[in-house]
């Protein structure tokens, strides 16, 4: 059986029960080097898993009679792996554990419902800007390329009336998360691994 394991945002304690004694359960373990270390004490071989997707697929692919754990950031369907693992391995050997995704995290640290949210990504792509600004309340995971400052800019030349949230190392001892108008982001010198959160000013 592969199993696909959302770890939560980070901190472990945020593991499900379940994700977790599948882990521990496992005889090989399969993810980001980030997420392998957090996972210690575990007795079977773990595989660390960069650009080589492909190969890995075709090791699971190839040893289905093992138990096999792909452990993940968040939860693997929000933008993570579970896609690409589902639509590549069948489904009756496929069991995906959802975890507390960094979206589901910051929202409750800021006490805003989830409620008619849009989810996106600026992962490898140019968001269409006028799409996404365009609803009220929307959660971005983002890369180093596209941030807080680059939204900030955008919301800006179009002349929005929208508050910021950033929450940077979600979980961690280091957490922060900062709340803004673009004009107040702008000003920040720089940020650590961050989801945004876009809001309509009431
Ligand atoms: C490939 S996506 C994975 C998202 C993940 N599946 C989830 O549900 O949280 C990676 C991005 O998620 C966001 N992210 C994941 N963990 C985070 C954390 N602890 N704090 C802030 N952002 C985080 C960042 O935007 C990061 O670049």
């Amino acid at each position: 059986m592969i199993n696909i394991i959302g770890l939560g945002p980070g901190n472990l304690d945020y593991t499900t029960k379940i994700g977790e004694n599948l882990i521990y359960k496992s005889e090989v373990l399969i993810g980001g080097k980030r997420n392998l270390d957090s996972i210690k004490n575990f007795r079977g071989s773990k595989i660390e898993l960069n650009s080589n997707l492909k190969e890995v697929l075709e090791y699971i692919n190839s040893n289905k009679e093992k138990q096999i754990s792909v452990i993940a950031s968040g939860d693997p369907s929000i933008y993570g792996i579970g896609r690409y693992l589902s639509q590549n391995i069948d489904k009756k050997d496929l069991n995906i554990v959802s975890g507390i995704s960094s979206l589901q995290y910051i929202f409750s640290k800021i006490y805003i419902d989830m409620n008619d949210l849009y989810i996106t990504s600026s992962h490898g792509k140019i968001p269409d800007f006028d799409y996404i600004l365009s609803h009220k309340k929307v959660c971005m995971v983002t890369d180093d390329k596209i941030g807080p400052k680059e939204i900030s800019l955008e919301i800006i030349n179009r002349n929005l009336n929208k508050t910021i949230v950033v929450g940077e190392n979600l979980s961690y001892l280091d957490e922060k998360i900062t709340v803004g108008r673009p004009e107040d982001i702008l000003k920040i010198e720089k940020f650590d691994m961050n989801v945004v959160v876009i809001l309509d000013e009431k």
